[in-house]
Parts: C-alpha cells; structure tokens; sequence
C-alpha cells in the first residue's frame, strides 16, 4: 500500500461525491486529467502493493535498504536536539500500513527504551494493519493512530510533555504532488511542530546523467512502466473505478497505459492513452447533469506526476516549508534518499 492515499473498501457517499467532482472537472479539462488519489480503491491499492514488489519498482527496496543500513544514526541524529530527560515520539504521513517503519522504531526502542508512534493516514483499515504488525512484532511501542487526511485537515498532533517530535514522511509519497502543493503539504506539517523537531523526507532521486550513471531515465521508465503490465493494470484501473462508482462506460480495451520522462519538470507523468477515437458518457449524479466526453485518437488523461529530486531541490523544498536539512543519507547508487531536517 502507498504511504499516500487509501479509499475504503465500500465507497461511502462523500466519496462517491468527491470522485464525480473530480473526474468532471478533470474529463472536462484540456488537457484530460485524473487526480491519483483516485487509483487506490481496494484494487488499486492492491495493485499498489504488487507494484512495490516488482524488481523494476526499486523505490520501496532502496528506501527500505537506506533504513536498515542507517537507522541507528537516523535516530540519533534526530535525538540531538533533546532535553536529557526527553524522548523521540514518531509520527508518520500517511502511514498505510507502515511495512518500513517498523525498522526506524526498532532504532528508536533500541535508543530509548520504548517509544511512542503515531501513524496518520485516511484508512482506519490500513492503521488497524500497520498497528497489529508493530504490536506484535516491536516490544517497547505504543501505537496511537489517528485517521486524518494530511493533505487537507490540520494534523491533530497529540504533543507529550517533555517530548521532541520526528515526523516520517517516507516513500516518496511528497513526489505526487506539484511543487506548490507539496510545499503546503510541508508547511502544514511544520505549523504542528516545535523548533527543533525533526522531518525525515523519503525522495526518489532524478536521474543523474552522464554516461556513468547509476541511474538512468531508462531505470525511471521500466520502474513506471514494468514488464509484467502491473503498472499498466494500477493505471488503466481508474477507468474500472469510474464506471462502478459513477456508472462512467470506459472500454479499459480502447485506452493504454504511458509512461514518460518530462525533464523540463523532472517528473515521471503517467498517462491512459485513447487507442481510438471514441465517445464515453458519466450519468447525471450528484455532481451535475450527465457528461459526454469525446476523445480523439492518442489523446491522453493524465493521471499522475511522479517528482524526481536533486539533493538540491529536496534543499529548496525543505527551506521553503521553514526546515533546516541537516544530514541526508543514499543508498550506494544513489537511486534514492532519506533527508533528515530540522523545524527552524
Ligand atoms: C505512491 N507513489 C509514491 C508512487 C510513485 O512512485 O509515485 C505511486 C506509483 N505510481 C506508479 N507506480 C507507483
């Protein structure tokens, strides 16, 4: 599951509701879009999961390999700024299901004897998941979850007295948003915290160029756009969503999925592609009166951006939501990076 967004698995009204105001005004737009929250139905958040698992998919690994090799100094670092008789409580954005987490508490318990986690994230089901397998696997870890949607609702941080708070935004999960957005989404975050407090900021790095480098656009593209077609499958579900859940009539076989580099943004975009063209109607709702959306062939709706960062752009995005970065760790080819910033 995605450290972002999860729908439940009954879509609820305001759900319904908030889905046909996004794909009417996305479908009536030029270019097409779709937002990516939209891909993580029950399917598509199983999908997600099959995604991070593939051996095209390096982030989840990388990002996963970064903590265990570093966890014990990621602690630390972040325990710095402590009183002598304080501790570490750990919050996490949109935690899902918090498979990578359980390594930084693991440091943390080993640091300072137990610990206090607090995982936010729009799924109670994805919460109950991540609470049960620390629980049961972490001795020394309270869990108090809190069901919020990050992105829009102020963080409702429980602040223990004597505490200092690092907060987990990890999985590259900030990359799905435009810079302006996921610079609010940081400021948001920064407005709960003290100086001092720590962030530590999951980012999948841009390809470094150069005939020598690890990372290569060719890495990026197989990682969006993999063999086994489970990338395409996430995709090319948003379409399946609409028509259960709005009554839309896409024909999945009459759209494909692309996957291209914008090096002007440095952002992988994803893309459905109409094979042909054709006529797709949404039933009035709700939301408005019914919608016909004509495509012509190869035009696209463009569903997801997937930001690329360099150490200096993650600099410049930290120092633009009032964090200090202050010591940031790769993995030895520098496919990805966790950077560890300071509340000023
Ligand atoms: C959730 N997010 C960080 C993923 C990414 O890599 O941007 C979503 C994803 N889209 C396609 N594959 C994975």
């Amino acid at each position: 599951m995605p450290s972002t967004i999860f729908a439940p698995e009954s879509t609820p009204i305001s759900t319904i509701e908030a889905i046909a105001h996004e794909a009417r005004a996305g479908l009536a737009a030029t270019p097409k879009t779709l937002s990516p929250w939209l891909f993580y139905d029950e399917a598509g958040s199983r999908l997600f999961e099959e995604i991070t698992e593939l051996p095209e998919y390096y982030l989840t690994r990388t990002e996963r390999s970064i903590f265990a090799a570093h966890a014990d100094d990621i602690l630390h670092e972040a325990a710095r700024n402590q009183g002598p008789a304080g501790k570490l409580t750990l919050i996490e954005l949109g935690a899902g299901t918090a498979t990578k987490t359980g390594i930084l508490l693991a440091a943390a318990v080993r640091q300072q004897g137990s610990v206090v986690y607090q995982p936010v994230d729009v799924s109670e089901t994805a919460l109950a998941e991540a609470t049960d397998n620390i629980l049961s696997n972490i001795p020394g870890v309270t869990v108090r979850v809190q069901v919020a949607d990050y992105t829009r609702q102020a963080l409702p941080l429980n602040r223990l007295n004597n505490t200092r708070t690092l907060a987990l935004y990890i999985g590259s999960s900030i990359g799905n948003f435009a810079p302006e957005d996921a610079r609010d989404v940081l400021r948001n975050l920064r407005a709960q915290l003290l100086p001092g407090d720590t962030l530590l900021l999951g980012t999948d790095l841009a390809p470094s160029g150069g005939p020598n480098a690890n990372k290569t656009v060719a890495t990026l593209l197989a990682a969006y756009d993999d063999a086994a077609g489970t990338t395409a499958a996430f995709n090319l579900n948003v379409l399946t969503r609409l028509n259960r859940d709005l009554g839309a009539d896409f024909d999945t076989e009459n759209f494909r999925h692309r996957a291209c580099w914008n090096p002007t943004e440095s952002r992988i975009e994803m893309h459905l592609e109409s094979l042909t063209a054709q006529r797709v109607h949404i039933p009035a709702n709700s939301a408005g009166p019914a919608l016909t959306i004509d495509f012509t062939q190869g035009e696209s709706i463009h569903t997801e951006n997937s930001y690329k960062f360099t150490t200096t752009a993650v600099e410049a995005l930290l120092s633009s939501a009032n964090f200090k970065s202050t010591k940031s760790w790769q993995d030895p080819q520098h496919l990805f990076a966790a950077t560890l910033a300071t509340a000023i």
